[in-house]
């Protein structure tokens, strides 16, 4: 989705402008753009497609000035073009906005802004800001942007500038995310951290209906009526490293070999020498936990696959009926919620507007809310009672992967927690459990020893039209992350099926050489899955099972074997996605796909 930077301070803004963008890359977008306050005008540079675009052009005739806005656009209102492109700006030019997120109302003012004479140059939303900005200007800049936020409906996030206000940048959050960086006679706006890392850790992460005046020495924070606030610095942990490629390839492959890492971070804080649970920002009591009569598990996409393990490993060991929902489906269904439902939203950036708005129905409703999410600060995070940070670090790469598996292992640590409260485990059971748990570090360092074998099963798919993932139980819902990841990095078809639902229907579709990943990591359901292997193979698919080391007699019915290592079944998917993430990345680049950037996909989702 769209980025905004933003520089006021002594140094030349453009560099630092589209140095920024860079870093905001990841997120997605079609154009980008700068404008910069040079001797007196605004300078406005924006082109459709890569910053390289822009960048170009700023080498061939750099632009001076030391404040300015910069944007990269993720099209939602207007086709990818120079002139949809932000930043826009009033017909004079003396007022320049970037802007992420929707102005929903946007139609019915720039129909009345019409009326008046404003002329409109480009298709987007974002331009009657710039218009209305210049009818309610008149000489106060604050001002103005209150008016006009005063008019706005929608989610959005606004960084404004001003000819005749050299001095000042204005942010607005109106819930699309904007942070404001704190530098030493220079200060910075800024829609996610990794823009601004380079220059400053100093954060105030901004509210929804809060502004920011920014100025080259000084910041200050208020409500949009003008009310000041103060706020907490948040000072980042994580360095610009972390958010580099580190000699891999693109941040995908590196973001995989992460997992180890990131899943130990994420459980050993959480549970000490004697096995005992202990969740920071986590407040449900032994009352609480008897109360719910459901929980409702919400996310999108990869944190969705996420919430299916958390429905299993819920319903298993707290004995509590779990339903697990896309949040966009979620928001317009008649959920049955009150004060006996918890709801769990589950969301990497803490962004994704479909899992916040489903979150703000809960809570109307009564329902207790938990945030598994893993970027601090991040407004699902903010509202929800309770929290889980997943410690991933920054996930760069579009496809997800670490934070993934760090949810995963997240919802094995809540089901334990709430189990051992409500008295719904035995303690054998939860022995058996957290031993388990601590080893998944070193499984999953274990499977990344040695991946050439993946590399040369990508060399056996790579060129087909289309692949299957069958498995059943959460061998189907990691058959579904599988899928989902080879079609969103490699752009080749691809759907999951149940093993058992195959005859029904899909199994028409399986002809000789067709390749098909089975997944078969489960004990208890294996003799099942085995049966659904022989039906595809009889129909002359090529079969890529995954299973259990040990288990030789796979190797009768599949053509290839994957082996994870041995692991109870409840957390064999946490390890099996990882060679199903290593295949999608290396077709992927077999097919010379943009693999960290996909096409029309965005990081964070901020729109509907
Ligand atoms: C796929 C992927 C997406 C996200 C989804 C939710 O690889 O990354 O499906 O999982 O957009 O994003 P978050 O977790 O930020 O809410």
């Amino acid at each position: 989705m769209c980025g905004i930077v933003g520089y006021i301070g002594s140094k030349c803004a453009a560099p630092i402008l589209t140095e920024g963008l860079e870093k905001l890359e990841y997120r997605g977008y079609d154009s980008a753009g700068v404008a910069v306050l040079n001797s007196g005008a605004i300078e406005i540079r924006k082109f459709k497609g890569r910053l390289a675009v822009l960048d170009e052009d700023i080498k061939k005739k750099s632009i001076e000035g030391n404040i300015g806005i910069g944007h990269t656009r993720w099209a939602t209102h207007g086709e990818p073009s120079d002139v949809n492109s932000h930043p826009h700006a009033n017909e004079k030019s003396s007022i320049a906005v970037v802007h992420n997120g929707i102005i929903e109302n946007y139609m019915e003012i720039k129909e009345e802004l019409q009326a008046k004479g404003y002329k409109f140059v480009s298709e987007t939303d974002t331009e009657v800001v710039c218009h209305l900005l210049d009818e309610y200007y008149d000489g106060n800049l604050v001002e103005a942007v209150q008016k006009v936020v005063g008019k706005l409906e929608g989610a959005y996030a606004l960084g404004v500038m001003c000819r005749d206000n050299p001095e000042e940048l204005i942010a607005v959050r109106m819930t699309s995310p904007l942070i404001v960086g704190i530098g030493e006679e220079e200060n910075f706006i800024a829609s996610d951290i990794p823009a601004i890392l380079k220059h400053t850790k100093n954060v105030y992460i901004m509210d929804d209906g809060e502004m920011a005046i920014v100025k080259k020495d000084s910041i200050s924070l208020m409500k949009i009526d003008g009310t000041p606030i103060t706020k907490d610095v948040y000072e980042v942990n994580w360095d610009v490293e972390a958010a580099e490629k580190g000699g891999y390839d693109h941040f995908m492959i590196k973001e995989i070999h992460e997992q180890p890492k990131a899943i130990r971070d994420t459980l050993s804080p959480r549970l000490s020498n004697d096995n005992t649970i202990k969740l920071d920002d986590i407040k449900l009591t032994k009352e609480d936990l008897d109360n719910f009569n459901k929980v409702y598990i919400i996310a999108c996409g990869t944190a969705y696959h996420a919430g299916l393990l958390g429905k299993t490993l819920i319903e298993k060991y707290v004995k509590i009926p779990v339903i697990v929902d896309i949040a966009s489906e979620f928001r317009y269904s008649n959920p049955f919620i009150d004060e006996k439902t918890l709801m769990i939203m589950v969301s990497q950036s803490g962004e994704t507007l479909d899992t916040f708005e489903a979150l703000r129905l809960g809570k109307s409703k009564g329902a207790r809310i938990m945030a598994v999410t893993n970027v601090v600060g991040s407004s699902i995070a903010r509202e929800a009672d309770d929290v889980l940070y997943t410690w991933a670090g920054p996930e760069i790469a579009v496809a997800s992967t670490k934070a993934y598996t760090t949810q995963m292992a997240s919802f094995a640590i809540i089901a334990l927690d709430m189990a051992v409260k409500k008295g719904s485990i035995s303690d054998e059971e939860y022995e058996v459990a957290i031993n388990e748990l601590k080893q998944l570090p070193d499984k999953a360092a274990e499977i990344l020893e040695d991946i050439d074998f993946v590399k040369d099963l990508a060399e056996e798919i790579y060129e087909s039209e289309h692949v299957f993932y069958i498995g059943r139980g959460i061998d189907f819902d990691v058959a579904r992350e599988g899928s989902l990841k080879l079609k969103e990095v490699s752009y080749i078809h691809s759907e999951a099926m149940q093993g058992g639902e195959l005859k029904h229907g899909t199994l028409a579709l399986v002809e000789k050489n067709t390749p098909v990943i089975a997944l078969a990591a489960q004990d208890r359901l294996y003799d099942k899955m085995l049966s659904n292997i022989k039906e595809v193979k009889a129909r002359g698919a090529h079969v890529i099972a995954l299973a259990k080391k040990g288990n030789k007699e796979i190797e009768k019915s599949a053509d290839r074997v994957i082996y994870i290592p041995d692991v109870t079944d409840e957390l064999s998917s946490a390890l099996s996605v990882i060679p199903l993430q290593l295949l999608a990345y290396y077709v992927a680049s077999l097919r010379g796909c943009d693999i960290d950037k996909p096409r029309n996909l965005a990081k964070s989702v901020t729109v509907e």
